[in-house]
């Protein structure tokens, strides 16, 4: 059971980061799966039966027609300040039926959480969807982090941090090198106290391999600071994310 808290958003230096904490990492299954978290954008609203809303309910019903490698989408509509962009992406290790019905999912669920914001953003375990009025793709100033981490400290934190720099450099250096259909890598190593910590990193992949590895150098270095020793965590942006764990 997931218990989600979406009330901290901090503002620091035109950083925006939103806390959530996963309180209980015991999997349970939800009969409706959940969004790890989401935000509607309230910069921008549409209005009923406007042209953006005719493109939106457009582009998100073809989205998931849409792949474009393996488990990336993406998809634009419509002219000017009406054009509606789309981006989707599955984790990459999970297989193509249950990536459509994520998508699936994801898209009724944003559309409800989300009823008439220009600009939404959610993100399952197994999927992210964006949608904006505005340019998504290749927008490395887009700093909307969101992050999500374990309570449970590690045995030996110093060490944990160390191992864990190590392991997401690693695959950080895999994933960018990974081609224009898949940025994606996971693996292990071992932690302190014999524990082995798992690992998985992923970019979109339109980004070029410098992107990648940029996108996924900026967030692995908060790593120390912001879970410091806690056994899983994860840092979900658009265009690059990361997820550990000690299981
Ligand atoms: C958009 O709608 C939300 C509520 O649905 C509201 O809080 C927000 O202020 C609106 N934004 C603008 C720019 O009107
Ligand atoms: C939107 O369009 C539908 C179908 O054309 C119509 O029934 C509805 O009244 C319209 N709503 C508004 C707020 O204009
Ligand atoms: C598009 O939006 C911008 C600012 O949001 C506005 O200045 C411009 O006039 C709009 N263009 C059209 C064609 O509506
Ligand atoms: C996703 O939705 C489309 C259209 O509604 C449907 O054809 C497709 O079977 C669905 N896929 C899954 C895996 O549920
Ligand atoms: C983890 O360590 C922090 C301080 O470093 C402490 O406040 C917190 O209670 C610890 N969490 C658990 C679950 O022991
Ligand atoms: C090391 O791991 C074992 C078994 O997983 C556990 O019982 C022990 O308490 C751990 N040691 C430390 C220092 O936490
Ligand atoms: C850990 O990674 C190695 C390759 O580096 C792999 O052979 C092994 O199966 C992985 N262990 C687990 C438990 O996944």
């Amino acid at each position: 059971m997931f218990i989600l808290n979406k009330n901290l958003a901090v503002w620091f230096s035109s950083i925006m980061i939103i806390f959530i904490y996963l309180m209980n990492l015991i999997t349970t299954t939800l009969a409706q799966p959940e969004f790890n978290s989401w935000d509607c954008v309230e910069a921008a609203n549409y209005t009923v039966n406007s042209t953006y809303q005719r493109n939106l309910d457009t582009t998100l019903d073809a989205l998931p027609t849409t792949n474009r490698g393996l488990g990336f989408y993406k998809l634009s509509i419509g002219q000017g300040n009406d054009t509606v962009n789309s981006v989707a992406l599955c984790r990459g290790d999970i297989n193509p039926d249950v990536c459509d019905r994520c998508l699936n999912d994801s898209i009724v669920k944003l559309r409800q959480l989300c009823p008439n914001e220009k600009e939404a953003v959610g993100y399952y375990d197994y999927c992210m969807v964006k949608y904006s009025n505005q340019v998504i793709l290749r927008r490395m100033d887009i700093r909307f982090y969101v992050y999500l981490a374990d309570t449970q400290n590690a045995t030996d934190i110093d060490q944990f941090n160390s191992d864990l720099g190590q392991l997401m450099r690693n695959l950080r250096g895999d994933a960018a090198a990974g081609g224009e259909q898949q940025k994606f890598a996971s693996g292990n190593t071992t932690g302190p106290n014999f524990s082995t910590i798992y690992g998985l990193v992923q970019c979109t992949p339109d980004l070029s391999e410098k992107q990648c590895s940029d996108c996924l150098e900026d967030i692995i270095s908060r790593i120390g600071s912001w879970f410091n020793g806690k056994v899983g965590g994860r840092i979900l942006l658009p265009m690059c994310n990361f997820r550990y764990d000690t299981y």
